[in-house]
């Protein structure tokens, strides 16, 4: 392990008030998505959208790096330029999700363990060879009746070790995801609860598998009542109760937190990041960004809709959410915002 050289990275990966942006929906996901807006879900369709999105001008204003799926790190723009090579000539890093995706955890109804452990060290080796400087694992914990449970957390979390000492055994930094899922009526006091214990075994087991903290970011949910909770929620008494629960749970050896944003609406995304940003950050030992799929891309694939003729303007719908995160990251983003063009 090239422990600085890991450092660099991860640092480099949240300098400049700068997020990441997560386009590694698997196929199935894609194609879900795409299906809802009448896309034909084709390999060629999601290379196209891809193409739209890595070749946006000005990309690295807002962000330093990209997280892509296997198939997109294969890919290249109709010219024949590897996407990994549009990004990184644009100043953004290339970054690839590796699990495998979840399965049920068995003995554990409704409960999930996340899969891809497996021949995890030869597939990074050739990601590395493939120009990624860093990887993605998502685990899902869901809030429930009597759920999540110790199992499921404990599982998870040695997963996520396991796959973090593995990416960073090839130099790559890992990106460690632990996403309590916003679905369920939970109250914002129970996803605080289920995401301090959760965020609390994760750095057990990042430390029994030795793990550096310094070359490593932390991938969390925000602390946020479930979409079925009828209680109001401000946008302060999120980012209230998220900043305290990392303040206790995530070394101050992390150089950063990108969040991801499970959901909520692209508005609230920014507002909520802005918040933590404007009212906490000289308190605060790492950096907190955005690493956001939905609340970045969604308004511009709504745009696209699979028409090369829109790509234009999906552009601009991208970079103008992207500004505004790159805004939230400095305590910058206000609603105004939300009217002004790129
Ligand atoms: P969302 O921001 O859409 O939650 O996606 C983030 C992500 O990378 C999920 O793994």
């Amino acid at each position: 392990m090239n422990a600085r050289a890991l450092i660099h990275t991860a640092r480099a990966l949240v300098k400049g008030e700068k997020g990441l942006l997560a386009l590694d929906e698997s196929t199935p996901t894609c194609n879900r998505r795409f299906a809802a807006l009448g896309i034909p879900q084709t390999e060629d369709a999601r290379r196209a959208y891809r193409e739209l999105i890595v070749t946006t001008p000005t990309l690295g204003e807002y962000i330093n790096g990209a997280i892509l799926y296997e198939e997109t790190l294969r890919q290249m723009t109709h010219e024949g330029v590897p996407f990994t090579k549009v990004l990184s000539d644009a100043g953004v890093m290339p970054g690839i999700k590796v699990d495998m995706g979840t399965t049920e955890l068995a003995g554990h109804p409704g409960e999930t363990i996340t899969e891809g452990l497996d021949g995890l060290r030869g597939r990074l080796q050739a990601y590395v060879k493939l120009g990624a400087r860093f990887a993605k694992w998502r685990a899902v914990i869901t809030p429930g009746a009597n759920i999540p449970s110790h199992g499921c957390i404990h599982s998870n979390a040695h997963a996520l070790a396991r796959y973090a000492a593995l990416c960073q055994e090839v130099g790559l930094v890992p990106i460690i995801e632990p996403e309590v899922l916003m679905d369920g009526d939970q109250t914002l006091q129970q996803c605080a609860a289920v995401t301090q214990d959760v965020l609390r075994t994760v750095f057990e087991q990042l430390h029994t598998q030795r793990v550096l903290l310094e070359g490593m970011l932390l991938k969390p949910n925000m602390v946020l009542p479930g979409l079925a909770c009828t209680a109001p929620t401000t946008v302060g008494e999120v980012s209230e109760a998220t900043v305290s629960c990392l303040l206790r749970t995530v070394p101050a050896a992390v150089p950063g937190i990108v969040f991801l944003s499970g959901g909520q609406t692209a508005e609230l995304a920014s507002a909520r990041l802005n918040d933590m940003n404007a009212r906490f950050k000289l308190q605060l030992p790492w950096a907190l960004a955005f690493s956001f799929a939905r609340a970045i891309q969604q308004p511009a694939m709504e745009i696209w809709k699979g028409n090369p003729g829109n790509t234009a303007a999906a552009q601009k719908a991208l970079l103008h959410r992207l500004r505004c995160n790159h805004a939230a990251c400095r305590g910058e983003y206000n609603a105004d915002l939300e009217w002004l063009t790129v």
